[in-house]
């Protein structure tokens, strides 16, 4: 929990956090690219990510579920609390981690199973292997990532002969399917058409009932759409994060008014 919320919360406001990050500092071998980001994100809202290419966007994201321990030379400093716990502690079940944040990336990236398989894999693994759970975690992944009624008289076809708007949202089920408690989404949408990118757009307003979600987004327009909280960074500093409305209408740092206002980025 943080103090940042007074009186009557209003919107974007922060009322308790799911994540709470504490001077964070990242280098990929010499090189520093994270400098002490400090930020609440608060549960069941979506936050976003925005910012010029190569300023640490999806570095940031990587931090959340520990994705940058698998790059080599990666090094970091700081805390990064999930449910008060700092998941940099060496004692941290990765397994466990990923599991409760889970991750969609830019391009869609179904295995080369069936439909119904990309869904229940990850319940395998996990050991449940009871099929009538598996239909009823599959059917109600599917559901919740609103690609059920498209695909429930097809569920043993390939993944790969869905749309790249549908493999995404393919994608999204298959995190949904291991109950996560966090979402991180890395430019879901850069990959899709204007149609398909509505799709998602509505389902992180529907997921946001549920889950807390964090999102790099290249498009402004869309973090403004659908963000509650927006934060702006720029050569690895966090420079500025606060109430959607308020980074895009009122910026309080220069660099993020240039950039919001399309001046520069
Ligand atoms: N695996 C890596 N090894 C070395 N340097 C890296 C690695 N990944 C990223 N970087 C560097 O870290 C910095 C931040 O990169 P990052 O990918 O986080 O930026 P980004 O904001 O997500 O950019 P984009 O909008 O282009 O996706 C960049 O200078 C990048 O070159
Ligand atoms: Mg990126």
């Amino acid at each position: 929990m943080n103090g940042e919320s007074v009186g009557t919360p209003e919107e974007g406001d922060i009322t308790g956090s799911a994540i709470s990050i504490k001077d964070l500092d990242l280098w990929y071998g010499e090189k520093q690219a994270l400098y002490g980001v400090t930020m609440d994100v608060p549960p069941e809202s979506i936050t976003a990510l925005i910012g010029p290419s190569g300023c640490g966007k999806s570095t940031l994201l990587r931090c959340l579920n520990r994705m940058n321990d698998q790059i080599q030379g990666c090094r970091v400093k700081g805390t990064v609390l999930l449910d008060e716990e700092n998941i940099n502690d060496p004692s941290t079940d990765l397994i466990d981690l990923r599991r409760k944040v889970g991750m969609v990336f830019q391009r869609p990236n179904p295995f080369p199973f069936s439909i119904y398989e990309n869904v229940a894999y990850g319940c395998r693994c996990a050991g449940i292997r009871n099929p009538p759970t598996l239909d009823k975690i599959v059917e109600s992944s599917l559901k919740s990532a609103a690609l059920w009624g498209e695909v429930e008289d097809r569920l043993d076809g390939p993944a790969a002969s869905l749309s790249g708007g549908q493999q995404q949202r393919l994608c999204i089920a298959r995190a949904l399917a291991m109950r996560p408690e966090v979402i991180l989404f890395d430019e879901p949408c850069s990959a899709l058409d204007p149609i398909a990118t509505f799709k998602i757009e509505d389902l992180l307003r529907q997921l946001r009932e549920e889950y807390t979600i964090v999102i790099v987004t290249h498009n402004m327009q869309q973090a403004a759409r659908v963000s509650d909280r927006t934060g702006y960074m720029y050569l690895g500093k966090l420079m500025e994060y606060g109430p959607t409305k308020q980074v895009f209408e009122n910026p309080q740092n220069e660099s993020t008014e240039k950039y919001v206002s399309g001046a520069f980025g």
